[in-house]
Order: C-alpha cells, then sequence, then structure tokens
C-alpha cells in the first residue's frame, strides 16, 4: 500500500469516532485532509467543526461543512489530527505544517484526541522529526539561544527566502537532532521559555487513540 491508501485508511478508520449531532474538532495536514473529504460524506450527520488552520477551515468550507469558532463552542468530544512521529505511549511531535498552537488549543478542549497516522510515524524516541516551536517574532534569536541551551539544533523555519509566518503572524523555530527521552519533561521546559507560544510536543495531554495505518491493516492503539 502506497502512504497515501494508509492515511486514506485511517481517515476512513477515524469517521467511526465522530458523534452524531455534535462538533468535531479538525486538524491540518495531509492525512486531517483525507479526513475532511472523508467527513464531508457525513456532514449532513454532524453540527459542524472546529478547524486548527485557515487550511483546514477553507476545505470544511469548500465541502459545505459549517465552521464554528472556538469561543463558541464550549464543549467537542472529539478532536481528529495527524501527527509526525507518535509513541507507543501516547506521546507525539506535531507543527510540521505550522498548525501546532491552534492544533494544541482544539485538541485542548477536545474530550478525546484521536490520531490518524500511517504507519512511518510510529517511533520508540521521538525527535528524529525536527521538533517545532511556535515563536513570537520579537523573541526569536532569544528564544534559539535558550533553545540550543537545552540541546540539539534551533534554526529558524524559512519559506521562499522569509521567515515561514504562522496563521498566528508568529514564527516556527525547528530543534533538530533531538533524542527525547522524557517527552512530558521537555514539553514543560520549553514552554517555560518567555516568548514561546507553543511546542509541537503533545505529552502532557497526548493522544487517547491511535489509528494506525500498516499493511496488515488499520491496528487501533489506546492509551
Ligand atoms: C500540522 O501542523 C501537523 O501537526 C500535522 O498534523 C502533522 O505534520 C502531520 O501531517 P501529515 O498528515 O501531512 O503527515
Amino acid at each position: 500500500m502506497t502512504q497515501d491508501e494508509l492515511k486514506l485508511a485511517v481517515a476512513q478508520a477515524a469517521i467511526a469516532y465522530v458523534v452524531e449531532g455534535e462538533i468535531v474538532g479538525v486538524g491540518t495536514g495531509s492525512t486531517a485532509n483525507f479526513f475532511i473529504d472523508e467527513l464531508a460524506k457525513i456532514k449532513h450527520k454532524i453540527k459542524g467543526a472546529v478547524a486548527s488552520s485557515e487550511a483546514t477551515a477553507s476545505r470544511l468550507r469548500a465541502h459545505g461543512i459549517t465552521v464554528f469558532d472556538l469561543n463558541e463552542v464550549s464543549a467537542m468530544p472529539v478532536y481528529i489530527d495527524g501527527a509526525d512521529e507518535i509513541t507507543a505511549s501516547g506521546a507525539m511531535i506535531k507543527g510540521g505544517g505550522a498548525a501546532l498552537t491552534r492544533e494544541k488549543i482544539v485538541a485542548s478542549v477536545a474530550k478525546s484526541f484521536v490520531c490518524i497516522a500511517d504507519g512511518s510515524k510510529f517511533v520508540n524516541l521521538l525527535g528524529k522529526f525536527p521538533l517545532p516551536v511556535e515563536v513570537i517574532p520579537m523573541a526569536r534569536e532569544s528564544v534559539i539561544r535558550a533553545l540550543n541551551a537545552i540541546g540539539g539544533e534551533a534554526k529558524l523555519r524559512m519559506k521562499d527566502g522569509a521567515a515561514l509566518l504562522t496563521d498566528n503572524g508568529n514564527v516556527i523555530v525547528d530543534i533538530h537532532g533531538l533524542q527525547i527521552a522524557d517527552p512530558v519533561a521537555l514539553e514543560k521546559q520549553i514552554n517555560n521559555i518567555v516568548g514561546v507560544v507553543a511546542v509541537g510536543l503533545f505529552a502532557v495531554q497526548g493522544a487517547n487513540v491511535c489509528l494506525l495505518g500498516t499493511s496488515e491493516g488499520v491496528k487501533t492503539l489506546q492509551f
């Protein structure tokens, strides 16, 4: 099976976690896009969605799915999103698509986080994928110094010759070369750096379920 076929398979499996008559939190990225396309097929059964990025909001709207502002929503049964890496305990690296802050916010309101990922995302140790950190632009260099002091190599994410800007108008610093033995501790440590908006470690609040696409079928991991 191709990676896209595995992403489609987990996106289809995730539909079983969508609660009828409710609002669903929707992530960002290529796997989440497959999910949005599947969600469109049952859109008459849901109240609508909360999006974790402008790109996701546009795709949802293009399918005729109502997009709610998170401030209008007090409860959400489930948030469904991809990951860049996930471990056997449900800790994840996210933010390859630069949407980590809104992803974390929407996930924090949902009762349950269902991660949808192809098998290549499953790792023993987080850190091979560079860890994204969203940073207030004026704190860029001070945060890079603080991150380099923790370990790895912090690099500003660029796009078309300029610093990439997130949907929130901030920059992304990616930390390369980490081996994250204690994701909860590192998440807390990076959150404590002044100027950091959010870190793409989802460990304090990780996934509750992971639907993992493999050549033997979709495996369900519960955490
Ligand atoms: C977006 O910022 C990310 O957190 C994505 O959820 C993550 O990068 C997974 O993306 P893919 O589904 O495209 O691999």
